[in-house]
Protein backbone atom coordinates (compact mmCIF):
# COMPACT_ATOMS: atom_id res chain seq x y z
CA UNK A 1 0.00 0.00 0.00
CA UNK A 2 0.83 3.69 -0.96
CA UNK A 3 2.13 5.13 2.31
CA UNK A 4 0.68 8.37 1.16
CA UNK A 5 -3.16 6.85 1.25
CA UNK A 6 -2.43 5.91 4.74
CA UNK A 7 -5.15 7.57 7.29
CA UNK A 8 -4.83 7.51 10.95
CA UNK A 9 -8.46 7.69 12.40
CA UNK A 10 -8.55 8.27 16.01
CA UNK A 11 -11.73 6.96 17.59
CA UNK A 12 -11.98 4.98 14.78
CA UNK A 13 -13.72 2.44 16.53
CA UNK A 14 -17.01 4.79 17.99
CA UNK A 15 -20.21 5.22 16.05
CA UNK A 16 -18.86 7.92 13.04
CA UNK A 17 -15.17 6.76 12.92
CA UNK A 18 -16.06 3.22 12.08
CA UNK A 19 -18.24 4.53 9.68
CA UNK A 20 -15.54 6.30 8.07
CA UNK A 21 -13.30 3.41 8.20
CA UNK A 22 -15.23 1.75 5.75
CA UNK A 23 -15.99 4.95 3.29
CA UNK A 24 -12.17 5.59 3.82
CA UNK A 25 -11.49 2.14 2.58
CA UNK A 26 -13.60 1.98 -0.43
CA UNK A 27 -12.36 5.41 -1.80
CA UNK A 28 -9.16 3.56 -1.75
CA UNK A 29 -7.61 4.40 1.43
CA UNK A 30 -5.95 2.50 4.12
CA UNK A 31 -7.56 3.64 7.00
CA UNK A 32 -5.41 2.85 10.29
CA UNK A 33 -7.29 2.80 13.73
CA UNK A 34 -6.37 4.32 17.48
CA UNK A 35 -8.72 3.64 20.09
CA UNK A 36 -8.90 3.70 23.41
CA UNK A 37 -12.25 1.35 23.82
CA UNK A 38 -13.29 4.08 26.50
CA UNK A 39 -16.99 4.40 25.09
CA UNK A 40 -16.28 2.10 22.05
CA UNK A 41 -16.39 -1.81 22.33
CA UNK A 42 -13.59 -4.35 20.53
CA UNK A 43 -16.45 -6.06 18.36
CA UNK A 44 -16.41 -3.25 16.13
CA UNK A 45 -12.92 -4.38 14.76
CA UNK A 46 -14.44 -7.59 14.23
CA UNK A 47 -17.73 -5.84 12.39
CA UNK A 48 -15.07 -3.53 10.11
CA UNK A 49 -12.78 -6.41 8.66
CA UNK A 50 -15.92 -8.38 7.58
CA UNK A 51 -16.86 -4.93 6.12
CA UNK A 52 -13.73 -3.81 4.57
CA UNK A 53 -12.23 -7.55 3.51
CA UNK A 54 -9.04 -7.17 5.93
CA UNK A 55 -8.41 -6.82 9.62
CA UNK A 56 -6.84 -2.99 9.67
CA UNK A 57 -4.15 -1.66 11.49
CA UNK A 58 -5.67 -1.15 15.37
CA UNK A 59 -3.47 0.63 17.59
CA UNK A 60 -5.29 0.19 21.55
CA UNK A 61 -4.45 3.40 23.66
CA UNK A 62 -4.89 6.93 24.06
CA UNK A 63 -4.15 10.24 22.04
CA UNK A 64 -3.00 11.38 25.71
CA UNK A 65 -0.59 9.18 25.44
CA UNK A 66 2.30 10.69 24.03
CA UNK A 67 5.09 7.77 23.47
CA UNK A 68 2.59 5.62 22.20
CA UNK A 69 1.18 8.37 19.68
CA UNK A 70 5.03 8.75 18.47
CA UNK A 71 5.49 5.37 18.11
CA UNK A 72 2.02 4.84 16.22
CA UNK A 73 3.22 7.86 14.05
CA UNK A 74 6.96 6.59 12.98
CA UNK A 75 5.78 3.00 12.32
CA UNK A 76 2.98 4.28 10.59
CA UNK A 77 3.69 7.58 8.80
CA UNK A 78 -0.07 8.68 7.86
CA UNK A 79 -0.11 11.14 5.38
CA UNK A 80 -3.52 12.87 7.14
CA UNK A 81 -5.37 12.53 10.64
CA UNK A 82 -9.21 12.14 11.06
CA UNK A 83 -9.67 13.37 14.97
CA UNK A 84 -12.74 11.24 16.11
CA UNK A 85 -11.30 10.56 19.80
CA UNK A 86 -13.34 12.51 22.48
CA UNK A 87 -15.76 12.33 24.57
CA UNK A 88 -19.41 13.88 23.57
CA UNK A 89 -22.33 13.26 26.64
CA UNK A 90 -23.37 17.17 27.04
CA UNK A 91 -24.84 16.25 30.51
CA UNK A 92 -21.43 14.59 31.58
CA UNK A 93 -19.28 17.52 30.82
CA UNK A 94 -21.28 19.14 33.02
CA UNK A 95 -20.65 16.95 36.07
CA UNK A 96 -16.66 16.17 35.26
CA UNK A 97 -15.74 19.28 33.23
CA UNK A 98 -12.15 18.58 33.94
CA UNK A 99 -12.22 14.90 32.07
CA UNK A 100 -13.67 16.90 29.17
CA UNK A 101 -11.25 19.61 28.81
CA UNK A 102 -8.22 17.25 29.47
CA UNK A 103 -9.52 14.87 27.01
CA UNK A 104 -10.78 16.48 24.16
CA UNK A 105 -8.74 19.97 24.16
CA UNK A 106 -5.34 18.28 26.33
CA UNK A 107 -5.65 15.33 23.80
CA UNK A 108 -5.72 17.32 20.61
CA UNK A 109 -2.96 19.30 22.29
CA UNK A 110 -0.91 16.00 22.67
CA UNK A 111 -1.70 14.73 19.06
CA UNK A 112 -0.50 18.30 17.39
CA UNK A 113 2.49 18.37 19.14
CA UNK A 114 2.96 14.60 17.77
CA UNK A 115 2.23 15.45 13.92
CA UNK A 116 4.12 18.69 14.04
CA UNK A 117 6.98 16.63 15.04
CA UNK A 118 6.38 13.55 13.04
CA UNK A 119 5.81 16.12 10.07
CA UNK A 120 2.33 15.36 9.76
CA UNK A 121 0.12 18.13 8.49
CA UNK A 122 -3.18 17.52 7.56
CA UNK A 123 -6.00 17.11 10.22
CA UNK A 124 -9.78 16.79 9.70
CA UNK A 125 -11.43 17.71 13.31
CA UNK A 126 -14.97 16.86 14.74
CA UNK A 127 -16.37 19.63 15.48
CA UNK A 128 -20.05 20.04 15.99
CA UNK A 129 -23.12 22.70 15.58
CA UNK A 130 -23.22 22.92 19.61
CA UNK A 131 -20.67 25.93 18.59
CA UNK A 132 -23.33 28.02 17.67
CA UNK A 133 -25.13 27.99 20.79
CA UNK A 134 -28.58 29.28 20.49
CA UNK A 135 -28.15 31.19 17.13
CA UNK A 136 -30.00 34.09 16.02
CA UNK A 137 -30.67 32.72 12.79
CA UNK A 138 -30.95 29.40 11.34
CA UNK A 139 -30.43 27.69 8.93
CA UNK A 140 -26.80 28.71 10.01
CA UNK A 141 -23.97 28.99 7.93
CA UNK A 142 -20.70 28.68 8.78
CA UNK A 143 -20.33 32.67 9.03
CA UNK A 144 -23.00 33.03 12.03
CA UNK A 145 -21.42 33.86 15.03
CA UNK A 146 -19.93 31.65 17.72
CA UNK A 147 -21.89 32.16 20.92
CA UNK A 148 -20.49 31.24 24.85
CA UNK A 149 -20.89 27.57 24.60
CA UNK A 150 -23.94 26.17 26.83
CA UNK A 151 -21.48 23.55 28.30
CA UNK A 152 -18.12 22.02 29.05
CA UNK A 153 -18.33 19.76 26.18
CA UNK A 154 -19.12 22.69 23.43
CA UNK A 155 -16.65 24.65 24.98
CA UNK A 156 -14.14 22.30 23.93
CA UNK A 157 -15.17 22.04 21.12
CA UNK A 158 -14.84 26.07 20.15
CA UNK A 159 -11.26 25.72 21.92
CA UNK A 160 -10.26 23.18 19.56
CA UNK A 161 -11.66 24.96 16.40
CA UNK A 162 -9.50 27.87 18.14
CA UNK A 163 -6.35 26.41 18.76
CA UNK A 164 -6.87 24.81 14.73
CA UNK A 165 -7.53 27.87 13.34
CA UNK A 166 -4.13 29.47 14.92
CA UNK A 167 -1.89 26.90 13.50
CA UNK A 168 0.28 27.85 10.69
CA UNK A 169 1.94 24.71 9.74
CA UNK A 170 -1.31 22.35 9.50
CA UNK A 171 -3.99 21.99 6.62
CA UNK A 172 -7.43 21.61 8.70
CA UNK A 173 -10.99 20.70 7.15
CA UNK A 174 -12.77 21.26 10.59
CA UNK A 175 -16.44 19.42 10.35
CA UNK A 176 -19.77 20.76 12.01
CA UNK A 177 -21.21 17.70 12.64
CA UNK A 178 -25.08 18.18 13.02
CA UNK A 179 -27.10 15.10 13.99
CA UNK A 180 -25.91 11.82 12.46
CA UNK A 181 -28.36 8.92 12.96
CA UNK A 182 -28.74 5.85 11.21
CA UNK A 183 -26.09 2.64 10.96
CA UNK A 184 -24.54 1.36 7.98
CA UNK A 185 -27.10 -0.53 5.42
CA UNK A 186 -25.48 -4.00 6.79
CA UNK A 187 -26.28 -3.28 10.06
CA UNK A 188 -22.85 -4.79 11.02
CA UNK A 189 -21.75 -1.49 12.76
CA UNK A 190 -23.89 1.45 13.98
CA UNK A 191 -24.10 3.37 17.13
CA UNK A 192 -23.37 1.42 20.30
CA UNK A 193 -24.24 4.00 23.68
CA UNK A 194 -22.72 2.37 26.94
CA UNK A 195 -25.48 2.01 29.37
CA UNK A 196 -28.57 4.58 29.43
CA UNK A 197 -28.41 6.31 25.54
CA UNK A 198 -28.78 10.19 26.02
CA UNK A 199 -29.57 10.94 22.35
CA UNK A 200 -32.96 10.47 20.85
CA UNK A 201 -32.71 7.67 18.69
CA UNK A 202 -30.84 5.57 19.94
CA UNK A 203 -33.40 6.07 23.34
CA UNK A 204 -36.47 5.45 20.84
CA UNK A 205 -34.99 2.17 19.12
CA UNK A 206 -34.26 0.68 22.64
CA UNK A 207 -38.01 2.11 23.84
CA UNK A 208 -39.78 -0.07 20.59
CA UNK A 209 -37.36 -2.96 21.16
CA UNK A 210 -38.65 -3.05 24.49
CA UNK A 211 -35.45 -2.45 26.65
CA UNK A 212 -36.26 1.18 28.02
CA UNK A 213 -40.78 1.41 28.97
CA UNK A 214 -41.10 4.69 27.24
CA UNK A 215 -39.50 7.64 25.84
CA UNK A 216 -40.33 11.06 27.57
CA UNK A 217 -39.99 14.02 24.70
CA UNK A 218 -37.99 16.76 26.51
CA UNK A 219 -40.37 19.37 26.51
CA UNK A 220 -43.73 19.97 24.35
CA UNK A 221 -44.04 24.31 24.91
CA UNK A 222 -41.00 25.66 22.65
CA UNK A 223 -42.39 28.28 20.10
CA UNK A 224 -42.02 25.44 17.09
CA UNK A 225 -44.60 24.21 14.91
CA UNK A 226 -45.76 21.44 17.56
CA UNK A 227 -43.87 22.75 20.39
CA UNK A 228 -41.03 20.04 20.46
CA UNK A 229 -37.22 21.03 19.66
CA UNK A 230 -35.88 21.15 16.02
CA UNK A 231 -32.66 19.65 14.83
CA UNK A 232 -30.68 18.62 11.43
CA UNK A 233 -30.23 14.70 11.81
CA UNK A 234 -28.06 13.53 9.45
CA UNK A 235 -27.30 9.58 8.61
CA UNK A 236 -23.94 8.83 9.65
CA UNK A 237 -23.01 7.10 5.95
CA UNK A 238 -23.45 10.68 4.68
CA UNK A 239 -21.33 11.93 7.51
CA UNK A 240 -18.87 9.20 7.21
CA UNK A 241 -18.80 10.31 3.56
CA UNK A 242 -18.17 14.07 4.11
CA UNK A 243 -14.98 13.16 5.89
CA UNK A 244 -14.02 11.08 2.26
CA UNK A 245 -14.43 14.38 0.65
CA UNK A 246 -12.25 16.39 3.21
CA UNK A 247 -9.50 14.29 3.19
CA UNK A 248 -9.53 14.39 -0.70
CA UNK A 249 -9.24 18.52 -0.64
CA UNK A 250 -6.75 18.63 2.15
CA UNK A 251 -4.16 15.57 0.20
CA UNK A 252 -4.80 17.37 -3.20
CA UNK A 253 -4.25 20.99 -1.98
CA UNK A 254 -7.14 22.58 -3.45
CA UNK A 255 -7.98 25.28 -1.67
CA UNK A 256 -4.67 25.78 -0.33
CA UNK A 257 -2.10 28.11 -1.75
CA UNK A 258 0.56 25.15 -2.69
CA UNK A 259 2.57 28.06 -4.32
CA UNK A 260 3.57 29.39 -0.75
CA UNK A 261 2.92 26.04 1.24
CA UNK A 262 5.81 26.34 3.16
CA UNK A 263 5.06 25.30 6.56
CA UNK A 264 5.12 28.51 8.67
CA UNK A 265 4.40 30.70 5.96
CA UNK A 266 1.39 32.88 7.48
CA UNK A 267 0.35 34.23 3.74
CA UNK A 268 -1.07 30.63 3.70
CA UNK A 269 -4.62 29.79 4.27
CA UNK A 270 -4.51 26.57 6.60
CA UNK A 271 -8.23 26.28 7.91
CA UNK A 272 -11.28 25.59 6.63
CA UNK A 273 -14.87 25.12 8.35
CA UNK A 274 -17.77 23.50 7.11
CA UNK A 275 -21.39 22.86 8.12
CA UNK A 276 -22.16 18.91 7.18
CA UNK A 277 -26.22 18.00 7.90
CA UNK A 278 -28.75 17.76 5.48
CA UNK A 279 -30.07 21.67 5.47
CA UNK A 280 -33.64 20.11 7.16
CA UNK A 281 -34.66 20.66 10.78
CA UNK A 282 -37.11 18.40 11.80
CA UNK A 283 -39.11 18.36 15.05
CA UNK A 284 -38.87 15.42 18.09
CA UNK A 285 -42.62 14.70 16.80
CA UNK A 286 -41.57 14.46 12.96
CA UNK A 287 -39.10 12.16 14.08
CA UNK A 288 -41.50 9.64 15.96
CA UNK A 289 -43.92 9.91 13.25
CA UNK A 290 -40.90 9.09 10.53
CA UNK A 291 -39.68 6.36 12.58
CA UNK A 292 -43.15 5.00 12.61
CA UNK A 293 -43.57 4.97 9.16
CA UNK A 294 -40.59 3.62 8.23
CA UNK A 295 -40.64 0.53 10.31
CA UNK A 296 -44.30 0.29 10.94
CA UNK A 297 -43.61 0.21 14.85
CA UNK A 298 -45.32 1.94 17.22
CA UNK A 299 -43.23 4.17 19.92
CA UNK A 300 -44.60 5.02 23.03
CA UNK A 301 -43.91 8.35 24.36
CA UNK A 302 -45.25 10.62 26.92
CA UNK A 303 -44.14 15.02 26.49
CA UNK A 304 -42.23 15.79 29.50
CA UNK A 305 -40.22 18.67 30.57
CA UNK A 306 -37.58 20.45 29.06
CA UNK A 307 -34.17 18.94 28.99
CA UNK A 308 -31.72 21.54 30.78
CA UNK A 309 -29.80 22.93 28.12
CA UNK A 310 -31.12 22.22 25.11
CA UNK A 311 -31.20 25.19 22.31
CA UNK A 312 -34.85 25.02 20.39
CA UNK A 313 -34.08 25.11 16.98
CA UNK A 314 -31.07 24.77 14.68
CA UNK A 315 -30.13 23.12 11.10
CA UNK A 316 -27.38 23.93 8.40
CA UNK A 317 -27.14 25.98 5.50
CA UNK A 318 -24.81 23.49 3.91
CA UNK A 319 -23.83 25.44 0.91
CA UNK A 320 -20.26 25.65 1.32
CA UNK A 321 -20.00 22.25 1.76
CA UNK A 322 -22.20 21.34 -1.55
CA UNK A 323 -20.16 24.36 -3.85
CA UNK A 324 -16.38 23.49 -2.06
CA UNK A 325 -16.22 20.39 -0.70
CA UNK A 326 -18.39 18.94 -3.71
CA UNK A 327 -20.18 16.52 -0.83
CA UNK A 328 -24.07 16.44 -0.48
CA UNK A 329 -26.29 14.30 1.98
CA UNK A 330 -27.94 11.47 0.00
CA UNK A 331 -30.45 9.96 2.48
CA UNK A 332 -33.37 10.83 3.41
CA UNK A 333 -35.39 11.04 7.09
CA UNK A 334 -37.13 6.94 5.94
CA UNK A 335 -33.51 5.46 5.44
CA UNK A 336 -32.15 7.30 8.54
CA UNK A 337 -34.59 5.55 10.21
CA UNK A 338 -35.21 2.01 8.68
CA UNK A 339 -31.26 1.57 9.12
CA UNK A 340 -31.22 2.59 12.70
CA UNK A 341 -34.04 -0.16 13.14
CA UNK A 342 -32.20 -2.12 11.46
CA UNK A 343 -29.17 -1.98 13.81
CA UNK A 344 -31.42 -2.03 16.99
CA UNK A 345 -32.46 -5.20 16.19
CA UNK A 346 -29.52 -6.68 15.25
CA UNK A 347 -27.85 -5.45 18.79
CA UNK A 348 -30.97 -7.48 19.91
CA UNK A 349 -29.81 -10.49 18.36
CA UNK A 350 -26.27 -10.10 19.04
CA UNK A 351 -27.34 -9.10 22.97
CA UNK A 352 -25.07 -6.09 21.68
CA UNK A 353 -25.57 -2.50 23.77
C1 LIG B 1 -26.15 17.43 21.31
C2 LIG B 1 -25.31 18.46 20.63
C3 LIG B 1 -24.40 17.82 19.64
C4 LIG B 1 -23.61 16.72 20.28
C5 LIG B 1 -24.56 15.71 20.85
C6 LIG B 1 -23.75 14.64 21.53
C7 LIG B 1 -26.36 20.64 20.36
C8 LIG B 1 -27.18 21.52 19.48
N1 LIG B 1 -26.14 19.41 19.91
O1 LIG B 1 -27.13 17.02 20.39
O2 LIG B 1 -23.50 18.77 19.13
O3 LIG B 1 -22.76 16.11 19.35
O4 LIG B 1 -25.41 16.35 21.79
O5 LIG B 1 -24.48 13.88 22.39
O6 LIG B 1 -25.89 21.01 21.41
N2 LIG B 1 -34.66 14.23 23.01
C9 LIG B 1 -35.86 13.80 23.57
N3 LIG B 1 -35.83 12.68 24.36
C10 LIG B 1 -34.70 11.96 24.58
C11 LIG B 1 -33.49 12.41 23.99
C12 LIG B 1 -33.51 13.55 23.21
O7 LIG B 1 -36.91 14.44 23.40
O8 LIG B 1 -34.76 10.96 25.31
C13 LIG B 1 -34.68 15.43 22.15
C14 LIG B 1 -33.77 16.53 22.64
O9 LIG B 1 -34.43 17.37 23.55
C15 LIG B 1 -33.44 17.23 21.32
C16 LIG B 1 -33.46 16.10 20.29
O10 LIG B 1 -34.20 15.05 20.88
O11 LIG B 1 -34.45 18.12 20.99
C17 LIG B 1 -32.07 15.59 19.95
O12 LIG B 1 -31.39 15.32 21.16
P1 LIG B 1 -30.01 14.51 21.20
O13 LIG B 1 -30.12 13.29 20.34
O14 LIG B 1 -29.64 14.31 22.63
O15 LIG B 1 -28.99 15.47 20.48
P2 LIG B 1 -28.65 17.02 20.74
O16 LIG B 1 -28.89 17.37 22.14
O17 LIG B 1 -29.34 17.80 19.68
Amino acid sequence: MDEKRKILVTGGLGFIGSHTVVCLQEAGFEPVIVDSLHNSRIEVLDALTDLIGYKPVFICGDVNDKILMQGVFAQQKPVAVIHFAAHKAVGESVDQPLLYYQNNVAGLLNLLEVMKAESCHQLVFSSSCTVYGEAQEVPVKESTPILPAASPYGATKQMGETILRDLNWCRVQCLRYFNPVGAHPSSRIGELPLGIPNNLIPYLTQTVSGIRSLLTVHGGDYITQDGTCIRDYIHVMDLAEAHVAAINRLISGIGFDTNSNEVGDPSTQQFEVFNVGTGIGYSVLEIITAFEDATGEKVIYKIGPRRAGDIVSIWADTHKANAILGWNAKRNLDEMMADAWNWQRHCDKASLG
